[in-house]
């Protein structure tokens, strides 16, 4: 019996979870939000710091698990935001100390594509949809390969930003989905595909220049941006199905919450002339949480990436860690 724990703490969430020889057994989180505005990182950190303790043991009480029993400690080591990520490696390396337990440091981005594994997806493109990142992705000879991307926001990011130009809170993806489903008014805006990436900025100016001239109800713009911005993804994710020839999509990062995404994902597969099929996690595995941490954190653990618990002081947050810089030495 394996038992690893995983903690997240890349930017707005704290989480904790545990999984068992694969499966998930305890995943307790806690995001900070805001009324209006986006995220202070301090502010975040700070947060963090206060609730480390309660998400930890509620953790352990929801797995019944006994702290000693804990094989190692998984934690993203980056890309995040470095005051939160300093938050996360302290706890780490704190437990790791008490309980004489190795750390395993794990990219945050290579989790949320990872935790896929879960659904039974073997060899997919992953269409990796999250705050920072928006890329389209493929595991090809030792890595994970980014065939297209953002060629400036990543979707979450753009959907957040849109969502405090209308007055609203952190995180905007779920107020903007609510809207959107009250409108069925298409309202054009830009679109931007080049070859298997995308643009967001652009977009961005033009909702800014629709708000402010008043003509436009909040409800149509986040319906209109939601079809706009969904197509491009599902337009490229589609493109690098058929350039790798793979017969399957994962969905992976917080935006794949949206049910209209997957369902446009869905559709796509669907009508696909070879036979495609869309692999996407549960909700509580998409956006950042630490299930996704103990899960990537089980798997280079059984490939022997660990740190003992006595030469733990030279690990470092990686803040800027790019997917596409891993070197993939667990498959
Ligand atoms: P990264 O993984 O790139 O470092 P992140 O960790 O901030 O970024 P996640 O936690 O995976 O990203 O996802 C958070 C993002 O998902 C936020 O931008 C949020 O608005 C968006 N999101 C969450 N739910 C929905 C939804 N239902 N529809 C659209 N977007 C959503
Ligand atoms: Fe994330």
């Amino acid at each position: 019996m394996v038992v690893i724990l995983g903690i997240e703490s890349t930017a707005h969430t704290f989480g904790v979870g545990i999984v068992q020889d694969g499966k998930v057994v305890a995943n307790v989180k806690d995001t900070y939000t805001t009324e209006s505005g986006g995220i202070i990182p301090v502010d975040a950190a700070k947060h963090h710091r206060e609730k480390g303790k309660e998400i930890y043991e509620k953790a352990l009480s929801d797995s019944g698990i006994d702290e000693t029993e804990i094989d190692a400690i998984a934690f993203s080591q980056g890309p995040g935001l470095p005051p939160c990520l300093r938050e996360g490696l302290k706890f780490a390396k704190e437990l790791a100390s008490k309980l004489k337990k190795p750390l395993v440091p794990v990219n945050h981005c290579i989790a949320h594509l990872e935790i896929g594994r879960i659904t039974g997806s073997n060899d997919p493109v992953m269409l990796y949809t999250s705050g920072a990142n928006t890329q389209v992705i493929a595991y090809s000879s030792g890595k994970y390969r980014v065939f297209g991307e953002t060629l400036d926001l990543g979707v979450g990011n753009f959907i957040d930003t849109f969502a405090r130009y209308l007055g609203l809170g952190f995180p905007g993806g779920p107020k903007i989905q609510k809207l959107a489903e009250q409108s069925k008014n298409y309202v054009e805006l830009p679109y931007t595909v080049k070859g298997m990436d995308i643009a967001l900025s652009g977009i961005l100016t033009n909702l800014k220049q629709k708000i402010e001239s008043r003509k436009y109800s909040a409800e149509e713009l986040s319906y209109s941006v939601q079809e706009t911005v969904f197509s491009m993804l599902v337009e490229v994710a589609e493109r690098a199905l058929a350039y790798t020839d793979k017969k399957e999509i994962l969905l992976a990062g917080g935006v794949a919450c949206n049910p209209r995404l997957k369902e446009m994902c869905k559709k796509m597969c669907d009508e696909r002339l070879k036979k495609t099929e869309m692999f996407v996690p549960d909700n509580s595995l998409l956006v950042d949480n630490g299930a996704m941490i103990a899960y990537a954190g089980e798997i280079l653990f059984g490939a022997g990436i660990k740190t003992p618990y006595n030469k733990i002081e030279d690990l470092d947050i990686k803040p800027r860690q790019r997917t596409d810089d891993v070197e993939v030495n667990w498959k």
